[in-house]
């Protein structure tokens, strides 16, 4: 195989924001998982604001005639009602056990404590009498105490509700802890709002370090939240709403998320999702509620309240911090507008009722106030012209690798015209060929990707979906990002996206591929980039192999001089594995990942071998 790079300086530039992120609050990848706390259910709510409402998955410590747990509609914050009391049934006549009784949280599938670090704990307490509390991390076994801290409060000051903070620093490991409050003093305890946090975050804002850190790691251009079908809800009751995620913590409801049914308490919220976009350098797609759940539409005649929302939405985001929602941006920490420019009307709607009528007056309204912001409408203009003005159209494809594969001609021919662009806000290989991230599946992602490279003067953006996954909560599979408690690695589809990191804003070079005797070629291209840390040129060169037999690829420059490309900071990266089905794991986090050394000989003309079913991405400095 040959391929003829033509002319570096003559690209075509390519759009500042093809490739980004989707984060949607699905498989536990916010409540758990990019979001640090390490309470679940932290205000009790999560079983409802009905008493007796359930505790899950809080547990008592002690036996049923030593405490007893109950909840109540007692807590000090109205928007969550439910406080959880603990009567404690020993320690007056009968003695409590060694080390107290209580109540234990084991967060989300058990909390990462390690020696040497320290935590933030933040609770609400009152008391009908004097408390002794310990306040202590514990392990999975509850043997053993990995941190501790002894609490008293005299009775004078016990009555009314609490508030206490303090560290406490871990002198023992557990992947699996729980948090433990007990005591060994008869009594009632009430407790609301039990929040730990690792101290140490993502810039300071609450986002798990190793996790966020695999997110900066892509570079990505845009961040498309909070989801999918988690903005919908099943039921219209159930959906996302911004206002409910905003201010204090302990105000806000939480929510159950019906479509991937589980609790959130919505510490990640709006602001939170702003803030990680500022924080990743990247531009905020904000998704949000039109109205419209999977089993409920507004009607026209009732939808002003919701577009009314959405501009509030947009206040909170952009408006000065004198507006009345600017205000409470500014009180939670951030006068300055965040720099909301994308906009999403709902997710998925297009053909549902009420979509087009509805999105209409959400454009109109937005458009009038915020004309610079770019809108996207749910409805696919592949086909022909949108009923509808709009800046840029969803496009979703979850298939299997074949066809993904072929889909990198997808847009090839799509009419260059002043229509909307396209936004491919959610695709990968899913079902048999993706297993829980193959690398079958990862190599048609990026053959799909490349043709989305191609055609990034009417792709103007991009993000594989979905992102993150729980290893306790695989509601979804496969998925970019696989964590636990403690641990976290990268599909092959992660790693892929990693190749792709310079793509936004780069330059598309003209090139051609000629196959041996007419034989398979790859999928490839070829774009140029600045880097602005070295103020180095590159020409990036990325070949997708998806056939079973090594391809040996020559590359010619046209235009570059012999000894035009400069060593050593010229790199190859493979990626690629003995089986397609393979896949990374707890076990072998790595053993999928772009396997990268110095160019040996770079030269203007060089032999790359490409093995069966890969990607090679050259990086080549002039
Ligand atoms: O990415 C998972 C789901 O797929 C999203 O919530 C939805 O938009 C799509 O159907």
């Amino acid at each position: 195989v040959t391929l003829t790079v033509e002319g570096a300086d003559r690209g075509r530039d390519m759009s500042q924001t093809l490739f980004g992120i989707f984060f949607e609050e699905i498989n536990h990848a916010g409540a758990g998982g990019l979001w640090a706390e390490l309470i679940n259910n932290r205000g009790f709510e999560a079983g409802g604001q009905n008493t007796p409402s359930s505790i899950d998955p809080w547990s008592p410590l002690g036996k049923e005639n030593e405490v007893m747990l109950t909840t109540e509609r007692a807590s000090l914050f109205p928007r969550n009602p439910i406080a959880l009391r603990m009567k404690i049934l020993c320690g007056n006549g009968t003695a409590c056990p060694l080390g107290g009784v209580g109540v234990a949280n084991p967060g989300y599938w058990g909390i990462d404590v390690r020696a040497g670090r320290t935590y933030q704990i933040t609770f609400w307490l009152r008391s009908d009498a004097m408390v002794n509390l310990s306040v202590a991390f514990i392990s999975q076994d509850e043997l053993r105490v990995l941190a501790q801290q002894f609490l008293i409060v005299d009775e004078a000051s016990s009555y009314d509700w609490q508030k206490y903070q303090f560290d406490l620093v871990a002198t023992d490991t557990d992947h699996y802890a729980k948090l433990a409050f007990t005591t060994s003093v008869s009594g009632s305890i009430w407790l609301d709002q039990v929040s730990a946090f690792p101290e140490e975050t993502y810039k300071g804002h609450g986002f798990r370090k190793e996790l966020a850190e695999m997110l900066e790691e892509l570079k990505p251009a845009f961040l498309r939240f909070p989801g999918g079908c988690y903005v919908e809800g099943e039921r219209l009751q159930n959906a996302w709403r911004w206002r409910d995620t905003i201010g204090p913590w302990e105000e806000r409801p939480g929510h159950y998320g019906d479509v991937w049914n589980y609790w959130s308490d919505d510490g990640l919220g709006y602001f939170e999702f702003l803030q990680l976009a500022e924080d990743l350098n990247t531009a905020p797609i904000w998704v949000f509620n039109n109205g419209i759940s999977h089993s409920y539409s507004i009607s026209p005649r009732n939808i002003q309240p919701w577009v009314q929302d959405a501009l509030d939405g947009l206040e909170f985001a952009r408006g000065p911090s004198t507006s009345t929602f600017g205000a409470i941006r500014a009180a939670m920490g951030h006068p300055d507008p965040f720099n909301v420019r994308h906009v999403a009307i709902g997710n998925e709607d297009c053909w549902k009722p009420n979509y087009q009528e509805n999105y209409m007056a959400f454009y109109k309204a937005i458009k009038l106030l915020y004309p610079d912001i770019s809108i996207i409408s749910n409805c696919d203009a592949t086909n022909g012209p949108l009923r509808h003005p709009a800046d840029l159209y969803d496009f979703h494809i979850y298939t299997n690798a074949n066809n993904l594969y072929a889909m990198k001609s997808q847009f090839d021919q799509k009419t260059r015209d002043s229509g909307p662009k396209v936004f491919v806000s959610e695709y990968a290989v899913t079902g048999s060929d993706s297993g829980t991230g193959s690398l079958l599946a990862a190599i048609a992602e990026a053959a799909f990707m490349i043709g989305l490279e191609k055609n990034s003067d009417v792709v103007e953006m991009a993000s594989y979906a979905p992102l993150f996954v729980h290893e306790k909560d695989r509601r979804w599979n496969p998925d970019a990002i696989v964590f636990n408690s403690w641990q976290q690695y990268g599909t092959p589809s992660y790693w892929v996206q990693t190749l792709f990191k310079h793509s936004s804003g780069a330059k598309l070079l003209g090139h051609s591929v000629t196959g041996a005797n007419g034989g398979p070629t790859p999928v490839v291209s070829a774009i140029r980039r600045h880097d602005p840390q070295t103020n180095g040129e590159y020409i990036v060169i990325k070949a997708v192999n998806f056939g079973k037999d090594v391809m040996a690829m020559r590359v010619v420059f046209n235009g570059i001089p012999a000894n035009g490309i400069a060593f050593p900071n010229s790199t190859v990266a493979t990626l690629t594995s003995d089986k397609t089905m393979d896949e990374n794991s707890f076990s072998m986090p790595e053993k999928i990942t772009p396997q990268v050394s110095n160019l040996a000989y770079p030269e203007s003309d060089m032999q790359i071998m490409l093995p069966p079913y890969s990607i090679v991405a050259l990086d080549l400095r002039l």
